[in-house]
């Protein structure tokens, strides 16, 4: 999740704006940043690694002169943060500068198919490939216009785009597909930025893009079209009344459920992570000796799933080790031969670098799986892939737990080609169902948020929790118990369901929550009975189950529907999602910011 912004004016004092714009961004994502600023009738950029202040902070604004510009800041996607990988991005004759937000998945044959024009191409970024399709388009005689349409209509993936060219620069040219563009109306200027934080000292009159279109931006009017057939859309001004602070959450009250809603978005890009990439991470763990996934919190329960899912879908048998257990817990059985997964999505963790240092010292190979480019664990590590859920303001881990739920999945599949263990039609029969999940958590979030409040505010009081769950489910009951306990203090324990019986039950008293994570899985027979332990002893029964399940409905006190039917393995996904909300409400009921929980910190950086 990157930031961009866009102004054009009548005026020619715009650098100051842009810049100013970028640093109300910069929560959006702050490895690199740049911008590219009309002067004189050329266009200008400067980028570099850094926050704005450190890009840019030098530049006497006073004496530019620019009345178009645009700018960026940077959540590294694909390639690490760095000068040349900033944006924006320009073609072979710095003629034509773009800022993007978002991931284009055919980069890599689009940047074959440029270079072999002659194109050359310098970053290691997807972006850098668009100015350089404009170019093209353009040089093949199409006006810049249409070479930025055309060029859009040939990217596969997500974008939040803006351009400036040199032979149009009355006007600048935004588009989105998926990744937010908002424009903002004022009086001798026009802008447009990934969210309303930008502009909005400036402006409250704003135009959402919707997918699918592109905005003709000049300084006092906007001509917003549809880019596959450039029909005119007629303009839709809304007046917002949030104040700045309101408005970086996009009006949420707190970045962690603006977050538990960005979740398809997060999923989406990360689902979209190239099989380059996939194939090579996936073959190191099929080649390897002994498996280990590590990793600490939610990234440790990201990790059970994991091991459940190459265990089940690959017939792989790993480990999982808490990192912090790491060094106790057969390390000494490791040897060059195999391989440490560590899983971290802030990549800071001391205890999961320290068990990676600790596993390369004995030769292991280490793999990672991390949110972030260019952090400590991808320094340690042999092979990477980065997550795509852009950063995480909430010190609770939500978007970033099921993406990487949902790399570990993508990894399953290709072990699972791998081994043979399952046929081409039922990988991409459970492929088919992974890349569903995204609409699924819309779903469950859009029916189910309701009810996930009512049940917050008629149990928010109470002291202690179960969560059980059996198989894959138990991690996704440990995910629900860690989210309750880490923002509303409150006890809650994630336990096996199986398990209950030799010890928790004792807890277990007349009107004592129990939450029960029920997908119509293989355990569903044996979880029923496990339910109805928990009601001979009169316990509140809380369960998530699948759509319209009778069964489990009955013998709930309150449950909350997940629509549709997905693969076990892939379950904690949307089946996740309610149990954030419920933490979330259950800790704005008792009062607590959910977004900086007591005692937390978002990344654990000391042992
Ligand atoms: C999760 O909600 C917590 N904030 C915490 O347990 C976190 O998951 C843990 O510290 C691991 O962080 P990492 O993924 O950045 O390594």
């Amino acid at each position: 999740m990157c930031g961009i912004i866009g102004v054009v004016s009548k005026n020619n004092q715009i650098t100051e704006t842009v810049i100013s714009s970028l640093k109300r961004l910069e929560y959006r994502g702050y490895d690199s940043s740049g911008i590219a600023i009309e002067e004189n009738g050329n266009i200008l950029v400067v980028k570099d690694k850094g926050s704005v202040d450190h890009v840019l902070g030098g530049i006497d604004t006073t004496k530019t002169s620019g009345h178009i510009g645009i700018g960026h800041t940077r959540w590294a996607t694909h390639g690490i943060p760095s000068k040349i990988n900033a944006h924006p991005h320009t073609d072979c004759t710095g003629r034509i500068a773009v800022a993007h937000n978002g991931i284009i998945e055919n980069f890599l044959e689009l940047r074959k198919h440029l270079e072999e024009k002659g194109h050359r191409l310098v970053s290691q970024t997807d972006t850098e490939v668009i100015p350089h399709l404009i170019e093209e388009l353009n040089n093949e005689g199409m006006t810049v216009e249409h070479a930025f349409k055309e060029a859009l209509r040939r990217c596969k993936g997500s974008y939040g785009v803006v351009m400036i060219a040199q032979d149009s620069l009355h006007e600048m040219i935004c588009a989105r597909r998926e990744s937010p563009i908002v424009i903002g109306v004022g009086k001798n200027e026009t802008y447009c930025a990934s969210d309303i934080t930008a502009f909005l000292p400036y402006t409250n009159k704003v135009i959402f893009l919707r997918d699918g279109e592109m905005a003709i931006l000049r300084p006092d009017n906007v001509l917003i079209e549809r880019i596959e057939d450039s029909t005119v859309v007629p303009q839709r001004i809304s007046t917002i009344t949030w104040n700045p602070q309101m408005a970086q959450k996009s009006g949420f009250p707190h970045f962690m459920l603006k977050e538990i809603h960005e979740q398809p978005y997060a999923l989406r890009n990360t689902l979209r992570i190239s099989n380059n990439l996939i194939e090579p991470f996936a073959r190191r763990i099929n080649d390897a000796g002994k498996v280990i996934l590590t990793a600490a919190g939610t990234s440790n329960h990201a990790s059970i799933i994991g091991k459940y899912m190459f265990t089940h879908i690959a017939q792989l048998y790993c480990q999982s080790v808490i990192s912090s257990e790491f060094a106790d817990i057969g390390l000494n059985t490791i040897s060059d031969k195999d391989v440490v997964v560590a899983v971290s999505q802030s990549g800071e963790t001391a205890d999961t670098l320290d068990a990676t240092k600790r596993a390369k010292e004995k030769g292991a190979g280490i793999l990672s799986i991390t949110n972030v480019v260019g952090s400590s664990i991808t320094r340690v590590s042999d092979n990477v892939i980065c997550t795509q859920a852009g950063p995480e303001i909430g010190v609770a881990a939500t978007k970033t737990f099921i993406v990487q739920v949902a790399t570990l999945s993508l990894l399953s599949l290709e072990l699972a080609k791998l081994r043979g263990t399952l046929d081409y039609s039922e990988i991409q029969s459970m492929k088919r169902s992974l890349l569903d999940t995204p609409r699924q958590i819309e779903s469950v979030v859009k029916t189910q948020e309701a009810t996930a409040i009512r049940i917050a505010e008629k149990y928010y009081s109470k002291p202690s929790f179960l969560f059980l769950g059996r198989g894959i489910s138990t991690a996704t009951a440990m995910e629900g118990a860690l989210k309750l306990k880490e923002i509303s203090y409150t006890h809650a324990e994630g336990y096996p369901a199986g398990e209950s019986k030799h010890g928790p039950i004792s807890l277990v008293e007349p009107g004592f929550p129990v939450v029960f994570i029920a997908p119509p899985d293989e355990t569903y027979e044996r979880l029923i009975g496990n339910i109805m332990e928990m009601k001979a002893r009169e316990a509140s029964i809380i369960s998530v189950c699948g759509q319209a399940d009778e069964k489990i409905e009955k013998l709930s006190d309150d449950f909350i529907e997940i629509p549709g039917n997905i693969p076990a393995e892939f379950s904690p996904i949307p089946y996740v999602v309610p149990l954030q909300l419920f933490a979330y409400y259950t800790a704005v009921k008792r009062g607590y910011d959910p977004d900086k929980p007591r005692n937390l910190a978002k990344s654990v950086t000391v042992k």
